[in-house]
C-alpha cells in the first residue's frame, strides 16, 4: 500500500509525540520540551529530548532520531503498516484501502516469511539432531560459539534431495518453489535447493528471516550457496547483518562493511556488533544508500588481495556519484592473505579496532589507485593518470565536492610529477612520499616569508588567504602582463617546449601588444617546423626578445631562468600555461555567472559562481607554487 506523503503529514500532525513514547520512557518536562534517558542506548543522564511542536524526537547520546512511526518501529519493534494504524487509529484518521495488487503481494509475501521462519526452525533442528553432528563439529573448528550459533540461527541442511520438501509439505511445494527453497527444473520433481550444507539465514532490516546462505561443509564448489532472488529476497537491497549493525552503529559510531558474511559474525563474536556484508556481489547503490542512513562514512574493510581491493576501488568509484559533504566512504586493507575472521583469530579485537582506528579516506583510496596502476615514466603515462583522475572527479554528483576532489588531485599530480628540484630527474617511487601533504604547507610558508614575492603588491601572495584581486594573474580582460612576459621568456628560453605548446601559446588572451607580436613570431617559428636551440631563438627575435627579460622584483619560475633543469623548466612552462589557460575560461564564465546573478538572484547561479571563484583561487595557488619553487 502506497501512502501519500501528505497523509503521512496529516498523521503526524494529529499525534502528540511525547504521548506515544510516554508509555515506554519516563519523561521530564524541561520548557517547552521532554527529556528522557534515552531507549535506543543504556544512559544514567538524559539525553533524550522529545519536541512536540515538531514532533521529533533526538537523542544527544547515541543519535537515534525521528518521528512517532519511526519510534514505533524502531523502539517496539512494530512494522511500518502496523505502527502507522496503530498512530491512525489514536488520531481517528481512516487508513486508505490498499490497492487490490499491492494487497495481494503483500499477503503473498507474508505467506512466505512463514515459510522461511519455518525452514529457519527446521534447519536448526537439523542441525541439533543426529545428521548434524558433522555441521557441529564444523561449528566448533571455526571457533563459533553456542550463543553465536543462536543468535546467527545457524541451521544445517541435510544431504537429501526432499527432507525438507516433505517437511514443509503444508506449505505447498509452489510455496516453497517461490521461496526459494526448492529448485523446480523443467520435467524433474521439485527438490531441495540446500543439501549437506551449514545454513544461516540472511535477514531483512526488521529481523525477518528473507533468504539463507549455505557453505559447504569440506571441500567442494561452491563454497556458498544464497537463496536466488525472491519476492522477498532482493540481493541487491540486502545487507547481511544490517538488522543487528544497525543498532550497534549508532552505539560504535560507525558502521563497517566486511567481504564476507562470515566475517561479520566473527567479528560480532569478538564485540564488534556494527558489521555488514553484501551478498557475494559488488556493493550497490541501494545497499550505500542504507549505509549513509546509519552512518556519513562507513567504512569498507576488504581482504588486502587483489580482488579484495580491486572490490574497494569499485565501492568508491560506485560511491563518486553519490558523495555529499554528509555521505562518503573510507577504506581499510586487511594483511594480504588474511580476512577479518583470520586476523579478529590471530589478534583478537584490538587487532580488528587498531586496524578500523586509521581508515584512508577515499580521495586517498582512489588517488592510490591510479597512481600504482602503473608506471608513470613517460609523459603520456602521466597524462593518463591524470586524465583517469578527472573522469573520477567529474563523476562526482555534488559540484563542491567534485572541486575540492578535482583541486586536491591536480595538487598531489604536481606535487608528483614535477622532478625534484636540484637537477634530479624525477624518481617515482621516491617522489611519491616525497610530496605528501606536508611538502604543501612547507612551500607556502616559504612563500608567505619571503617578502621578495610579497612586496612588490603582493601579486604572488602565499596560496592560503583568500584570492584579493591583486593576486590574480589573469583579469576579465586578458592575462597580467608580467605573467605573459614570464610565459613567454619561458619558451624563449626553453624552445623545446614550442612544439608541446603552439596551439595553445597561439590562443593566449595577450593584452599588451609587445606580448602579443612576440607571441606570434614565437607561433611562427614553431609553426614553420624549425627547430631552433636558444641562441637561435634570440637571434631571430633580436632586440625584442632582450626586452622580454624578466624584471627585478617580478616573480620568478624555473622557466624564467636560463640555469635551471631543463626538464624542470619545461614541465613548470607546461603546468603555468595550463593554469593560465584554465583561468581565462574561469575569468569568462565568472563573468557570465555575476551577470547572470546581477539579473536573477538564484541558489544555483550563487553556487555557481562559489564554485568558479573556489576553481579561480586553486589555479592562482598552483601559479604562486610554482613562482616560488625555482
Ligand atoms: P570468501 O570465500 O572470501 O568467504 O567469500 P569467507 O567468508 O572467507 O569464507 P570462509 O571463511 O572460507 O567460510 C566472500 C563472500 O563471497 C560470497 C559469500 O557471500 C561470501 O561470504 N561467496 C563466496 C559466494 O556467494 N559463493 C561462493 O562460492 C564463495
Ligand atoms: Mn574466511
Amino acid at each position: 500500500m502506497t501512502l501519500s506523503p501528505a497523509w503521512l503529514d496529516e498523521l503526524r500532525a494529529r499525534t502528540t509525540l511525547s504521548a506515544v513514547i510516554g508509555p515506554s520512557v519516563k519523561l521530564i518536562k524541561a520548557g517547552r520540551e521532554f527529556k528522557a534517558c534515552c531507549p535506543f542506548h543504556n544512559e544514567k543522564t538524559p539525553s533524550f529530548t522529545i519536541n512536540d511542536e515538531k514532533g521529533f524526537y533526538h537523542c544527544f547520546g547515541c543519535g537515534a532520531h525521528g518521528d512517532a512511526i519511526r519510534f514505533l518501529t524502531d523502539q517496539r519493534g512494530l512494522p511500518f503498516m502496523d505502527a502507522v494504524k496503530e498512530l491512525a487509529g489514536k488520531a481517528g484518521m481512516e487508513v486508505p484501502a490498499p490497492d487490490p495488487r499491492e494487497r495481494e503481494r503483500q499477503e503473498r509475501s507474508a505467506g512466505l516469511h512463514d515459510v522461511m521462519e519455518a525452514a529457519a526452525r527446521w534447519f536448526t533442528e537439523q542441525l541439533d539432531g543426529v545428521d548434524g553432528a558433522a555441521a557441529r563439529d564444523y561449528l566448533k573448528q571455526r571457533g563459533i560459539t553456542d550463543a553465536t550459533k543462536r543468535k546467527f540461527g545457524f541451521g544445517f541442511a541435510p544431504d537429501s534431495r526432499g527432507k525438507l520438501k516433505t517437511a514443509l509439505k503444508s506449505f505447498g511445494e509452489d510455496r516453497l518453489v517461490e521461496a526459494g527453497l526448492l529448485i523446480a527444473a523443467e520435467g524433474k520433481q521439485p527438490y531441495d535447493r540446500f543439501r549437506g550444507r551449514l545454513t544461516y539465514p540472511i535477514r531483512d532490516a526488521r529481523g525477518r528471516c528473507i533468504a539463507f546462505s549455505a557453505r559447504i561443509l569440506g571441500p567442494g564448489e561452491p563454497k556458498y550457496l544464497n537463496s536466488p532472488d525472491t519476492p522477498l529476497f532482493d540481493k541487491g537491497r540486502t545487507l547481511f547483518n544490517l538488522d543487528q549493525a544497525g543498532p550497534a552503529s549508532r552505539q560504535a559510531k560507525r558502521i563497517v562493511i566486511v567481504e564476507g558474511q562470515m566475517d561479520a559474525i566473527a567479528l560480532d563474536q569478538a564485540g564488534i556488533g556494527e558489521v555488514v556484508a553484501p551478498l557475494g556481489t559488488a556493493l550497490t547503490d541501494a545497499q550505500l544508500e542504507r549505509l549513509w542512513r546509519l552512518d556519513a562514512q562507513p567504512i569498507c574493510c576488504f581482504d588486502g588481495d587483489s580482488a579484495g581491493q580491486k572490490a574497494a576501488v569499485r565501492a568508491a568509484t560506485r560511491a563518486l556519484p553519490h558523495l555529499g559533504p554528509e555521505r562518503t566512504l573510507r577504506f581499510v586493507a586487511l594483511p594480504a592473505g588474511q580476512d577479518p575472521d583470520d586476523l579478529v583469530r590471530s589478534g583478537g579485537k584490538e587487532a580488528i579496532d587498531a586496524l578500523l582506528a586509521a581508515p584512508e579516506p577515499l580521495v586517498e583510496r582512489l588517488w592510490r589507485h591510479e597512481v600504482d596502476a602503473a608506471p608513470l615514466d613517460t609523459p603520456e603515462a602521466r597524462a593518463g593518470l591524470k586524465q583517469r583522475l578527472m573522469e573520477h572527479a567529474g563523476a562526482i554528483g555534488d559540484p563542491n565536492v567534485r572541486q575540492l576532489y578535482r583541486d586536491e588531485w591536480l595538487r598531489k599530480f604536481d606535487a608528483l610529477v614535477r622532478p625534484q628540484r636540484q637537477g634530479q630527474g624525477p624518481q617515482q617511487g621516491q617522489a611519491r612520499s616525497l610530496y605528501p601533504r606536508r611538502e604543501w604547507k612547507h612551500r607556502s610558508q616559504d612563500i608567505r616569508g619571503m617578502s621578495e614575492y610579497g612586496a612588490r603588491g603582493g601579486r604572488f601572495a602565499a596560496p592560503n588567504p583568500p584570492a584579493l584581486e591583486s593576486t590574480r594573474s589573469v583579469h576579465k580582460t586578458g592575462i597580467e602582463p608580467a605573467i605573459a612576459r614570464a610565459l613567454l621568456s619561458g619558451f624563449i628560453l626553453y624552445p623545446e617546449a614550442l612544439h608541446d605548446h603552439v596551439e595553445e601559446l597561439a590562443h593566449l588572451n595577450l593584452v599588451d601588444r609587445g606580448s602579443a607580436s612576440l607571441r606570434d613570431q614565437l607561433v611562427q617559428i614553431a609553426m614553420s617546423g624549425q627547430h631552433l636551440d636558444r641562441d637561435g631563438i634570440k637571434t631571430i627575435l633580436g632586440s625584442q626578445a632582450a626586452g622580454i627579460g624578466v624584471r627585478r622584483g617580478a616573480m620568478r619560475f624555473s622557466f624564467t631562468q636560463a640555469g635551471s633543469n631543463p626538464e624542470v623548466a619545461r614541465s613548470d612552462l607546461g603546468s603555468a600555461l595550463e593554469a593560465i589557460i584554465a583561468l581565462s575560461e574561469i575569468e569568462v564564465a565568472l563573468s557570465e555567472a555575476t551577470t547572470r546573478l546581477k539579473q536573477e538572484i538564484s541558489e544555483v547561479g550563487y553556487a555557481e559562481q562559489q564554485r568558479l571563484m573556489s576553481a579561480r583561487k586553486s589555479y592562482n595557488d598552483r601559479l604562486a607554487l610554482l613562482a616560488s619553487s625555482e
